[in-house]
């Protein structure tokens, strides 16, 4: 082979090269979002769910309450389709305050907020442009999302929003005309991505429908395009950025990033008298979750007035108490070196690990060996406990007055970073 010959072999592979590496970086860019764009959520751990709409005027579960044909899955919900679909030429809820939501949320403790833009029912909670079944077309009026996102952004709650691809009142969906609601829920997400500044999660619920149902390779593509530094979850066919088990603890995984979604009461919508969580329960959810390595996403379902529930809101107000004392357990850990277990979890950062002792089941906690030296302990929220390190493992233990009723938090200091004693 002559010289020039080789050269331009030489060079066409290596452009053969550059090309497939620039194509590959373009695939990874809008199915994964970049590190540092997950960074806030990995260390936000907290965040309101809001299941919100017209349905809220009977009580029922949104989406699943409506009655009448539901493509592509089986059942019929109590509420009569005529009915259910009429609900929001009533729906006013005049009690509606963007910035009460954001204001409980942040007292919480919560670091973001995500909120139902469209569920199942296919009813818009935004002025979109592509439907007239929207709020704009209530007696009430006005665009809930556009004042979401400006009390969110103006509170510096990170924003997010809820839509489901699965729709059982648009025309189109799942006919051989699906086409053209892929076109339509395109447009949507485009309006929701577009209209109301930055977005910082989209979370769909796609009921296992695959990406093909969507287009949702195009769909990230676009998404990516107009929020580049969008989180999106696992419900569109797509891995996304993370997963999300539903009113379930999450399994202790560092590896990818998730997040529990769990009701505060027995519904994701708003249910009169309905069965509240403990305060207790919640904050043990919450520990658990961080313990695993992953978020806690807690749901509320507001009333039809427009505002969160007394009873809801005093709960979150409770658990925010408990994060003011305590945050520092939380916020920014890591899950582990002592995974979740019947007593507790461990969360970790910098040289801190956090032992939070939810139960006492004995007089002393035995934990496995780690593999650096305990130089300081301390109770976080009160008090002194006794710590014994051996090779054998690390025993703890404290007075009966010292321990909390809902979490001891005990706090560790290592004679270096806890990431070198889980080696
Ligand atoms: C389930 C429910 C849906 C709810 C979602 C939240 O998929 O069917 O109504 O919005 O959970 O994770």
């Amino acid at each position: 082979m002559k010289i020039r010959q080789m050269t331009s072999l030489v060079l066409c592979s290596g452009l053969f090269l550059l090309t497939m590496t620039a194509r590959a970086q373009e695939t990874e860019s809008y199915l994964q979002a970049k590190p540092e764009d997950m960074r806030w959520f990995r260390d936000a751990k907290f965040g309101l769910f809001i299941h919100w709409g017209p349905v809220s005027l009977k009580g029922t579960e949104i989406g699943w309450s409506r009655g009448g044909e539901r493509r592509g899955i089986k059942g019929v919900g109590p509420v009569p389709v005529e009915e259910y679909d009429n609900l929001y030429k009533k729906f006013n809820p005049v009690k509606f305050d963007a910035k009460e939501w954001v204001q409980i949320a942040k007292d919480a403790g919560m670091k973001y907020l995500v909120f139902t833009a469209k569920h199942h029912d296919g009813f818009s909670m935004f002025d979109t442009k592509l439907s007239e079944y929207k709020i704009t077309n209530s007696p009430f009026q006005r665009d809930v999302v556009a004042e979401l996102a400006k009390a969110c952004h103006e509170g510096g709650l990170k924003l997010g929003f809820y839509y489901s691809p699965v729709d059982w009142y648009h025309p189109d969906y799942r006919t051989e005309n699906h086409k053209r609601y892929i076109e339509f829920l395109h447009g949507q997400i485009r309006e929701l991505c577009t209209n109301y500044g930055q977005v910082d999660i989209l979370w769909f619920d796609g009921l296992g429908g695959t990406a093909e149902d969507w287009d949702s390779n195009n769909l990230f593509k676009m998404i990516r395009e107009l929020q580049p530094h969008i989180i999106i979850n696992d419900r569109a066919g797509l891995p996304g950025d993370f997963a999300t088990p539903e009113q379930t603890i999450g399994t202790f995984q560092t590896e990818r990033p998730w997040e529990s979604c769990i009701t505060i009461g027995t519904q994701w919508a708003w249910k009169p008298a309905d069965e509240i969580k403990s305060v207790s329960e919640c904050i043990h959810t919450l520990v658990r979750c961080v313990g695993g390595d992953g978020n806690l996403l807690l749901n509320v379902g507001p009333m039809p007035d427009g505002r969160i529930e007394p009873r809801q809101a005093a709960r979150l107000q409770k658990i925010g108490e408990f994060l003011n004392q305590c945050g520092e357990s939380i916020y920014g850990t890591r899950g582990g070196p002592f995974p979740p277990d019947s007593w507790g979890a461990g969360t970790h950062k910098e040289k801190n690990i956090y032992v939070h002792v939810l139960n006492w089941d004995s007089d002393k906690l035995i934990l496995p060996p780690i593999k650096k030296r305990i130089v300081r302990n301390s109770i976080l929220n009160g008090g002194v406990c006794f710590v014994k390190q051996t090779a054998e493992g690390i025993e703890i233990s404290t007075r009966e007055a010292n321990k909390k009723k809902i979490d001891t938090v005990i706090v560790l200091e290592l004679d270096g970073p806890v990431t070198d004693a889980m080696k």
